[in-house]
């Protein structure tokens, strides 16, 4: 394929390394922004080793082809910091460059390269775009600098980053012939400006163009998103200490349309509770309008959020104030700390060492402390506000797994979330961003409806093509959740009076009192002659738990025939950690004991599976 040209005329990466004297690039692949901050790490961290790097480059705006070119700069090297995502699938923004990379064959003779992957070993298809990027680009002619670095994010993705991090730049030095030569210099990216702008010039939340939740345009997407009315919120446990809401969406007069499986992503708030406490502990009005200002001009990302805007603003919508900070920003608020101990602390856990690493691990990671948890347990730590704005990440959409289907429902999504809250190891409450926020949006009487930015997001998790072909579907808890869409779908054909397939749902939860979701509506379905349910009540016995897993080996037979003989499709929804790892080795034991497969060809046989979409995964840890 060719890629198609950006629209940025001043997309020429090598045009700029020529004009501005730099020799190293970093391009990113990042859904999250995980691998976007790392390399904007390695950017700031390579001019203290005296290298010239590019600011952080999108591969998505600039003109890839140009990569072999990078043998006419001298001592050149690219970076790439690259995030697998779903089912081994490159990040959106790489995902052209992934294509043309794969099938094109450009000479990357004199192409010095380095990569770090990002990942997670929950998932089957584990960074295998790093290991793509690194195997392709030597195949292609280039030159490895250095062992490509393995990021895992269910482990400790910083030690990792970390870890390579003290390989990459000694190799880099030493193959271009340079002496370590540390300078010192300022990390800092932004500069605080005030703006003297009239309050309707602030950003009050947009995610990208001024005033765009007073006048909504379409087309919605993650960049413009729709402002939908909560229409409809309740609770669905009957009983117990947990939550778990079903929240209906409007989404008429914007244009959004959605099929079942697909996913929506909400932009949450983070707690006013929180939001003030910095205030309180910084002494300062959050209120102020504030624009942060890329000290690099030639960068094409000026801002870090949306600016100018108030601080309070800022913390409250653009920056993700409640997750475990990395270690560069334990180094960076070192040095605003004025305790001996408490600086020489931030300082350890900042550094490559053993016990700096391990400290870390507990202190920070374990213990579950935010920046906030930081300031309060570290009195003396008094950063400027406008650096904590910098240092932090800017706060993400959060993904559900849309629960109706729009052929029932073409003007609403719907949402199944459960309220995540637990405690920490040092006795504090942490809450979930957004179903916290998404807890406070039932509507009130008398009060308008309650809004929620939103954006659709298309999945390949969708039911087969034909209504008669047999599905089985494994969701335990919220994994239950696209399923609903999948049986309101499958109900509304059969009262059409259409012949409908096998359709058997696996459900598990911890009591039938308390947290059987949907229970009356899955109940009307079987009514109905369309759904075969089998449910496993973990907690219901006292002896011992029953699982999906459990009902999915006794009906082993059955599942083999409706996979072997009757093209079945086979579904997994939910938990990413235990239970689709558990439900997929099951499978395939089922494949081996029913279809007499050796080991190794059930798994090939499993694996055909996923390739024709008939054995389809939608998991999140
Ligand atoms: P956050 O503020 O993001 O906090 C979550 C983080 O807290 C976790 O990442 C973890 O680091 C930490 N944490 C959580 N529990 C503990 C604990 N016990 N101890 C220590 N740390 C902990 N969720 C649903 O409810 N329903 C769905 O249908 C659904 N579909 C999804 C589909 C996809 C494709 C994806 C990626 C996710 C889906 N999720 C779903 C999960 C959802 O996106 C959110 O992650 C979830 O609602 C929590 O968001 P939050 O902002 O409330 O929590
Ligand atoms: P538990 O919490 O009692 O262990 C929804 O979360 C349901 O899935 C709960 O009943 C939970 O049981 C169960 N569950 C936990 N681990 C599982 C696994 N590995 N496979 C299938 N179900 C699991």
């Amino acid at each position: 394929p060719t890629l198609v040209a950006p629209k940025a005329n001043d997309s020429s990466f090598i045009a700029k390394m020529k004009a501005s004297g730099k020799n190293i690039v970093v391009f990113y692949g990042s859904q999250t922004g995980t691998a976007e901050e790392f390399a904007l790490r390695l950017v700031k961290e390579a001019a203290r080793y005296g290298m010239k790097a590019l600011y952080p480059a999108d591969p998505e705006e600039c003109e890839m082809e140009e990569l072999s070119k990078l043998s006419e700069i001298n001592n050149s090297l690219v970076i790439f910091c690259m995030a697998t995502y779903g089912e081994g699938d490159p990040t959106d923004n790489a995902s052209a460059f992934y294509e043309w990379l794969k099938t094109e064959e450009p000479d990357l003779t004199g192409v010095n390269y380095a990569v770090f992957g990002l990942g997670n070993k929950t998932y089957e298809h584990f960074n295998s775009m790093g290991k793509f990027f690194d195997k392709r680009l030597e195949e292609l002619g280039a030159t490895r600098v250095v062992e490509a670095g393995v990021g895992d994010d269910d482990g400790n993705m910083e030690e990792d980053f970390l870890t390579w991090k003290d390989t990459l730049w000694p190799a880099v030095l030493d193959f271009f012939g340079l002496e370590m030569n540390l300078q010192e210099i300022s990390m800092r990216q932004y500069r605080l400006e005030i703006p003297d702008v009239p309050p309707e010039k602030l950003f009050t939340g947009e995610i990208a163009r001024l005033r765009a939740y007073q006048t909504q345009r379409p087309p919605f997407d993650a960049k413009n998103p729709f402002l939908a009315q909560v229409t409809a919120w309740r609770e669905l446990h009957k009983g117990g200490d947990r939550s778990c809401m079903h929240i209906e969406l409007d989404i008429s007069n914007s244009k959004l349309r959605y099929d079942a499986g697909d996913h929506v992503a909400v932009y949450p708030v983070n707690d006013p509770a929180l939001v003030n406490r910095f205030g309180e502990l910084l002494s300062v009005d959050l209120d102020t309008p504030i624009s942060l200002v890329n000290i690099d001009d030639q960068s094409t990302k000026k801002h870090p959020f949306p600016c100018p805007c108030t601080y309070r603003t800022a913390l409250s919508h653009y920056l993700d104030i409640t997750s475990n900070p990395r270690t560069h920003v334990l180094k960076e608020l070192a040095e605003h700390t004025t305790n001996f101990e408490e600086k020489q602390k931030l300082l350890m856990m900042a550094s490559s060492s053993v016990e700096g690493k391990e400290l870390y691990q507990q202190w920070v990671l374990q213990d579950n402390r935010s920046l906030l948890h930081i300031l309060e347990d570290l009195p003396s730590c008094k950063p400027s506000l406008d650096l904590v704005c910098e240092l932090l990440t800017r706060l993400q959409s959060r993904y559900y797994s849309i629960s109706s289907s729009s052929k029932l429902h073409p003007e609403t999504v719907h949402i199944t979330a459960v309220l995540l809250k637990y405690t920490t190891p040092t006795g504090r409450i942490n809450k979930g961003v957004a179903t916290t926020w998404l807890a406070s949006k039932k509507p009130q009487l008398d009060q308008p409806p309650h809004q929620v930015p939103i954006f659709i997001r298309k999945s390949q998790f969708r039911l087969p093509a034909r209504h008669q072909t047999p599905i089985i579907m494994i969701g335990p808890g919220t994994g239950v959740a696209p399923f609903r869409g999948f049986i309101q779908e499958r109900l509304k054909v059969k009262r059409e009076g259409k012949p409908v397939g096998d359709t058997v749902l696996f459900f598990g939860c911890r009591k039938k009192t308390e947290d059987f979701l949907y229970e009356e509506e899955f109940e009307e379905s079987i009514q109905e002659g369309l759904l075969t349910l089998h449910t496993a009540f973990s907690r219901d016995q006292p002896d011992k738990k029953v699982y999906v897993t459990h009902l999915l080996k006794e009906q082993g037979e059955y599942i083999w025939r409706i996979i072997s003989e009757e093209s079945g499709h086979i579904y997994v929804c939910g938990d990413a950690r235990n239970m689709a790892r558990d439900v997929h080795d099951i499978i395939v034991d089922i494949c081996s004991r029913y279809g007499k497969l050796s080991s190794s060809e059930a798994h090939a046989f499993v694996k055909k599976l996923e390739t024709q979409r008939r054995y389809s995964a939608d998991v999140w840890s």
